[in-house]
């Protein structure tokens, strides 16, 4: 297992311990249950080898027992059930099968696994679970609200009941008492309340009373999560179009949620051993003299570290895979001199390809021959601007334009590259009013498992990040087979921890931020991403030489370990705070 590492499992060991203790009685929600139907119509109930189908008029509701532990939910109007395809849900896991027995009361149909008790109000179609000795585990709190395409579905919410998950969103570690958005945002100096951000990791576990419960709504449309705002005794989740389809998992123990939410959505790879190492970066280090100083000097004040990163000014002018020949004369002669001193280079390669015909310029040329770049609704090429000017973007949906995306990595590993930071993937875009593309722009699912079709960028938004840092994964394998590649991505989505690390984006120096990163990097490991950091120092704004020691020892014991900084702000390496100050970060670096 690689989805959790022993030094956060015990710390969230040690809070699920506090949430035990403040215990209370089990308070039953006060939402009364309403009939879906007034009409004499009656459900009606098709039995399934692993579950059951119940019809009420035109709706359908279907659970199914994936595992004896593993329930998939799904519910949809008319005849057609939505097409059984996923980004984040493995195929082996979607087509699991475990044995049930069929049971019915006056008011339910329902089944049994050897984990499990199930049971569907014959005319509400609420679901109750339970565990073997009949305790419930989750029941809805009311039906699910339909609302056109857009779905709500409501549980009751326990007094004594914690919620955990949802990748790095803001705030404390126990999501109880917030609301969040899943939609994938550059939150450039996010702050403790603000929502949303990079990703959309639409899984949380709850805890009540010693019992782990694991729930992944498998929808990419801009899902919404309540855990008490709305209401006081339920709690709810939803979206304004897309399948209604989650899948409910029993542990009772943490650890067996996480285990089985990578069951469901893959584990990491193992990462190659020097990306566990200090890492050193900033935006930018504008020379190739400068990195070579930089390297130079965290050897002669003895600083092990490992890596070292060139952000988007060695390119020209901040085109992807371009080389700024001017300021890097020598990229493979760098690289390898750094190799020759044990550091690994990771360079970013950010989505957005420079708009640029006639410039002899490979990403654009080759990615408008082979029709990459997704589509206004007119058929015409979107572009965007963003850190090249006019851009347009790669439709990462399309197998053939990962396996393009993928190849572009070429040049960069010919000249020793290892690591590749994939950026601004939400995607970021400076002249939108949303800071996005718009919702109607044209991706053309072509995909193993899929339907070929057209969809709009409100369905695929939150899977854009997922499939870019995918493209690149899949692409290095494809260059190098023997490589484990280390792939650092911003915007991601459920089940991304197969493809690469993550951080959380452009945080501050503040000690508030160095506060917020151990419930963020934790609630990260909870959702998948065992393999995460936080901008070591901040990265908006000049840390004082007090908070960036307390830094460094901090950032220590968190799984990517990346000193980065914003552009025009003050220096940010070890040594910035004098001798004294710098024997903490070598201590804290050797201890690692
Ligand atoms: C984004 C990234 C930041 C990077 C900058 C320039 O703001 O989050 O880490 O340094 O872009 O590439």
């Amino acid at each position: 297992m690689h989805v959790q590492r022993p030094f956060f499992m015990a710390l969230i060991v040690t809070i699920f311990g506090f949430c035990q203790l403040s215990a209370i009685i089990w308070s039953q929600s006060s939402l009364k249950p309403t009939p879906l139907h007034t009409l004499a119509q009656s459900a009606k109930e098709s039995l399934l080898p692993n579950g059951i189908e119940v019809q009420i008029g035109d709706l359908h509701e279907r659970v199914v027992a994936l595992r004896d532990d593993v329930l998939r939910i799904s519910m949809w109007k008319g005849d057609f059930a939505p097409e059984d395809a996923s980004w984040a849900v493995l195929a082996s896991a979607r087509h699991g099968s475990a044995p049930v027995t069929l049971s019915e009361s006056e008011g339910h149909f329902g089944f049994r696994t050897s984990a499990l008790i199930v049971e569907l109000d014959k005319e509400t179609l609420e679901v109750i679970v339970r565990d073997q000795a009949g305790a419930i585990l989750q029941q809805d709190a009311r039906p699910v609200r339909l609302d056109g395409d857009a779905f709500r579905i409501y549980k009751s919410m326990p007094l004594d009941e914690h919620y955990f998950g949802l990748g790095d969103k803001a705030g404390p570690l126990d999501r109880r008492n917030q609301a969040f958005t899943l939609w994938n945002t550059d939150a450039y100096r996010f702050q403790e309340s603000t929502d949303p951000l990079y990703k959309s990791i639409p899984y949380f576990m709850t805890y009540r009373a010693g019992r782990a419960l694991g729930v992944l709504l498998d929808n990419t449309w801009r899902t919404s999560f309540d855990f008490g705002k709305e209401s006081a005794t339920a709690y709810s989740f939803g979206a304004p179009g897309g399948p209604i389809n989650y899948y409910v998992f029993y542990g009772p123990s943490p650890k067996q949620v996480v285990q089985t939410y990578a069951w469901l959505t893959g584990t990491p790879p193992l990462p190659p051993l020097w990306s566990f190492g200090f890492q050193q970066s900033r935006y930018s280090y504008m020379t190739q003299a400068r990195v070579l100083e930089v390297a130079k000097r965290l050897r002669a004040d003895r600083i092990p570290a490992d890596a070292i990163y060139l952000d988007i000014d060695f390119q020209d002018q901040n085109r992807p895979f371009s080389v700024n020949r001017t300021a890097f004369p020598d990229l493979p002669g760098m690289v390898k001199q750094l190799k020759a001193d044990n550091f690994h280079v990771v360079s970013i390669t950010d989505p957005h390809i420079a708009n640029l015909s006639g410039h002899s310029y490979l990403p654009f040329d080759s990615g408008i021959a082979g029709n990459h770049f997704v589509k206004n609704p007119d058929g015409s090429v979107y572009t965007g601007r963003v850190w090249p000017g006019p851009s347009v973007f790669p439709d990462f949906t399309r197998q053939q334009t990962r396996a393009w995306w993928g190849s572009l990595y070429r040049d960069l590993r010919r000249d020793g590259v290892e690591g590749f930071w994939n950026d601004m993937n939400e995607p970021s875009i400076f002249d939108s009013p949303t800071a996005t593309m718009p919702e109607n722009v044209v991706h053309r699912i072509d995909e193993p498992g899929f339907a070929s079709r057209p969809a709009s960028h409100a369905e695929i938004h939150a899977i854009y990040g997922l499939e870019n840092s995918r493209a690149t994964f899949d692409g290095l394998r494809a260059i190098d087979p023997e490589i484990r590649p280390f792939v650092l991505t911003r915007a991601t989505y459920a089940g991304g921890q197969r493809y690469a690390a993550t951080w959380t984006g452009d945080n501050s120096s503040s000690w508030n931020h160095l506060r917020l990163t151990t419930p963020m990097l934790e609630n990260l490991g909870l959702s998948g991403f065992a393999f995460s950091g936080a901008d070591v120092g901040g990265y908006a704004g000049t840390p004082t030489p007090e908070l960036l020691t307390k830094w460094m020892e901090v950032g220590a014991f968190q799984p990517i370990y990346r000193d980065h900084s914003e552009k025009g702000k003050g220096d940010q390496e070890p040594w910035v705070g004098g001798p004294e100050r710098e024997a903490v970060p070598r201590h804290f670096i050797e201890t690692r």
